[in-house]
């Protein structure tokens, strides 16, 4: 059978797993997730000119599969996500993602990606980028609390634009606090490996969440949260699953993505429903402040919003033109003759 040859337009640029690492190495991570962060100011700066809609989740016992659409004039964007805390036990990742970026023009795809990387970038990228704007000024030590995948790409994004040098470490399991300390110690760090999560936070000037578990945890307790603190909460993004003691939520400034998406799934789903909240556009836009005082607590309630999916989407084609990294994927079927996509068929049964 000989199947004729796909034409140009059947063709999408497809970065794959390898390739993106690939990409990611000849940039530099550091470099990678500054220019990232740079998209996602960009794109939040003009915050009117998306579609917006809270993610659309679908839930069962073990996990969430979540759908993650946004548009501008000129490209549509989604991302495929999951999330199973589970899955680590059984050597699986506990988020893997894929997306696709499309120009509204004739809805073409003109990008399908790996986004389990680019996830861990983008995520680190948003809370660093937040962070410039709530964190103590002269920051220099973190506490990260669960030392999973996504561990490693926030030091080095909050080390990228904050200048963070020092990490304290606490996670359940030693195993994945090891694992942090060799990936973070390889990569310069001052590296403090602690028993609880008491000990983490001591001293730390930033404080970031980043667990994994299907229930409501409390991985901070009120007492643990001292004055002029910055906690970057971004392991709470389900129904059900938060990281932090509603008293803390009760004294800190709250500063959020989307927050129709983050009253459902963030640590806020413990709150009312009217509790005031500052949405990160308007901080970025200079439309309202962000850290005011050194004695505040700021809240980064992060649950990933479809913009920053979008923005990554957007950094990695336009990087990715003119390299090796985008391997041309058959696709799109591409008949002779538009309306004849039975022809097609017919004539690849040779
Ligand atoms: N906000 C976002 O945009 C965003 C993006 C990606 C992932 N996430 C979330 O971040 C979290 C971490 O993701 P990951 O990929 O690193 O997961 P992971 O499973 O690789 O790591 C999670 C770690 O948390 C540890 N842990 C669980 N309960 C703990 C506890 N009570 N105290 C201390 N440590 C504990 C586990 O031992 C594990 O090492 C997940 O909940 C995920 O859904 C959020």
């Amino acid at each position: 059978m000989t199947v004729p040859s796909p034409s140009p337009l059947a063709y999408v640029p497809f970065v794959s797993v390898q390739n993106m690492m690939r990409l990611v190495h000849s940039i530099g991570i550091e470099a990678f997730i500054q220019e990232l962060a740079g998209y996602i100011e960009e794109d939040f700066r003009r915050w009117s000119e998306f579609d917006k809609t809270p993610r659309v989740a679908s839930h069962s016992r073990d996990g969430v599969i979540e759908l993650m659409p946004t548009a501008d004039a000129e490209n549509y964007g989604f991302k495929y996500v999951n999330g199973h805390p589970k899955n680590m036990r059984e050597g699986y990742q506990t988020v893997t993602a894929f997306g696709v970026l499309s120009s509204v023009a004739n809805g073409y795809p003109i990008l399908l990606s790996e986004m389990t990387v680019l996830t861990a970038l983008r995520t680190a990228a948003t809370s660093a980028l937040m962070a410039t704007y709530l964190a103590p000024e002269g920051s220099r030590v973190m506490a990260m609390i669960g030392n999973g995948a996504q561990c490693e790409f926030q030091a080095l994004a909050f080390r990228a634009l904050l200048g963070i040098n020092t990490l304290r470490l606490y996670d359940l399991d030693p195993e994945a606090t090891g694992k942090a300390r060799r990936n973070l110690e390889g990569q310069g760090f001052e590296v403090v490996t602690c028993a609880s999560g008491e000990e983490a936070v001591e001293g730390a000037q930033i404080i970031t969440t980043c667990t994994a578990d299907k229930q409501y945890a409390t991985i901070l307790t009120d007492n643990m949260v001292g004055s002029g603190v910055h906690i970057n909460a971004i392991g709470g993004d389900c129904p059900g699953k938060t990281e932090l003691h509603r008293d803390i939520l009760l004294r800190s400034d709250i500063f959020v993505e989307y927050p129709e998406q983050t009253r459902i799934e963030g640590e806020i789903q413990q709150l009312d429903p009217d509790h005031p909240v500052t949405e990160l556009w308007r901080v970025l836009r200079g439309e309202a402040q962000g850290r005011v005082d050194t004695r505040q607590v700021t809240l980064f309630d992060s649950v990933g919003f479809a913009i920053e999916d979008f923005s990554a989407l957007r950094y990695v084609h336009a990087r990715v033109r003119g390299t090796p990294y985008a391997e041309p994927l058959d696709m799109l079927a591409d008949p002779d003759d538009p309306r004849d996509l039975f022809g097609m068929l017919e004539r690849a049964r040779g």
